[in-house]
């Protein structure tokens, strides 16, 4: 019997709509290729939802999401609407309630792609980032006094547990092993300020890895990576850190492999259900334009389906998005790759087809 995966779409706000289609366009011809099925089911959600129905994410559209096997995300943010309320109302809320623990970032140069990092080329740039994406600030946890006031106090608290930790960093040390690079895992901390939570990070990290003797360990504080990262990007394999400095060193990397228009993420729940999205958000300037670059929506595709253990259909996308970034596209930014939108979803799509 053909097996069938339920994907969950939401196409979301701005440009999200726009990429998602040519995700699933990309989806549907390497489907047909490797015998398998997707049937998608739509979800309403993001800004303009909000604003039509007063609606974030009902409990409802989340026990329906909980009926996917994965779910596929277009961008959320709307120029209408207060940062925070779309974030955590949706993204966030989806991350926790599916407990999707890791973010995953792989971050690779490919050839045709301009880096901003002056001598470096697609051998230099080929890491990922293992992101905790359930803890650390991101938990919501703190409070507020007197606010508005002379003595207004904020609290915001970073909340770092054993087995959080543990999980993510075990995740970490499994991807690396099955990574199969250089084998090195370096954790990314702030052990000489952050000397609680970073404790119990460099104490955890250090205990794992006797079971993988295999893997090379590393440590470095988060401003080091940062310097690294542009210096010398060649010394990573996998690095692993906390939500906080996770989203910051990941957004670091997505531009040395050349922007927004390409990189793609994963929120993982290794026993459960993941969202994998294109990172580049909803890019209100560009809506409706056919402008937008969905190489990156076309790679969380690819991650998606890689995640599914559909390991051939991924390696085809992949290939497919090498040949048009290196053959075709005349640039990755939007309104300058030489093809539309649409065009450029053909043209993965047609490689596919052929291939
Ligand atoms: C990301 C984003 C989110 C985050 C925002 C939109 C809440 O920046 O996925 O990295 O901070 O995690
Ligand atoms: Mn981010």
């Amino acid at each position: 019997m053909t097996k069938t995966y339920e994907i969950a779409v939401i196409p979301g706000d701005g440009t999200g709509p726009e990429v998602v289609r040519e995700g699933i366009k990309v989806l549907d011809t390497v489907s047909g290729k490797c015998g398998f099925n997707l049937n998608y089911t739509y979800y309403n959600l993001g800004g303009d939802h909000y604003k039509e129905s007063g609606e974030i994410l009902q409990d409802d559209a989340l026990e329906s999401l909980a009926s996917s096997n994965a779910i596929y995300l277009g961008a959320i943010g709307h120029p209408d609407i207060k940062p925070g309320i779309l974030e955590k109302g949706i993204l966030l809320k989806i991350r926790f309630y599916f407990d999707q623990y890791i973010n995953l970032r792989p971050i690779k140069l490919y050839e045709g792609v301009d880096t901003p990092l002056k001598g470096k080329g697609p051998e230099d740039i080929d890491f990922v980032v293992v992101r905790e994406n359930t803890e650390g600030l991101y938990t919501g946890a703190g409070g507020c006094l007197k606010r508005g006031t002379d003595d207004e106090v904020a609290i915001q608290e970073s909340i770092n547990t054993r087995k959080g930790i543990e999980r993510c960093v075990r995740y970490a040390f499994e991807y690396c092993r099955k990574r199969n690079k250089s084998k090195k895992l370096t954790l990314c901390g702030k052990t000489n300020v952050l000397t609680y939570a970073f404790d119990l990070w460099e104490r955890t990290f250090n205990e794992v890895s006797k079971e993988y003797p295999d893997i090379r360990t590393d440590y470095a504080h988060v401003d080091a990576i940062c310097m690294w990262m542009v210096k010398n990007p060649e010394w990573f394999d996998v690095i692993v850190t906390d939500n906080m400095f996770g989203d910051i060193i990941s957004d670091l990397a997505a531009m040395i492999q050349g922007g927004m228009g390409i990189a793609a993420g994963a929120n993982i729940n290794p026993e459960g259900i993941s969202m994998f999205e294109p990172i580049g958000g909803s890019a209100p300037k560009y809506t409706g334009k056919n402008m937008i670059n969905p190489i990156a929506a076309i790679l969380a595709a690819q991650i998606m389906l890689e995640a599914m253990n559909e390991h051939k259909a991924a390696s085809i996308i992949e290939a497919g998005v090498i040949k048009v970034l290196r053959e075709d596209l005349e640039s990755v930014s939007a309104g300058k790759m030489g093809y539309t939108t649409e065009e450029v979803g053909d043209l993965v799509a047609e490689y596919i087809d052929k291939n």
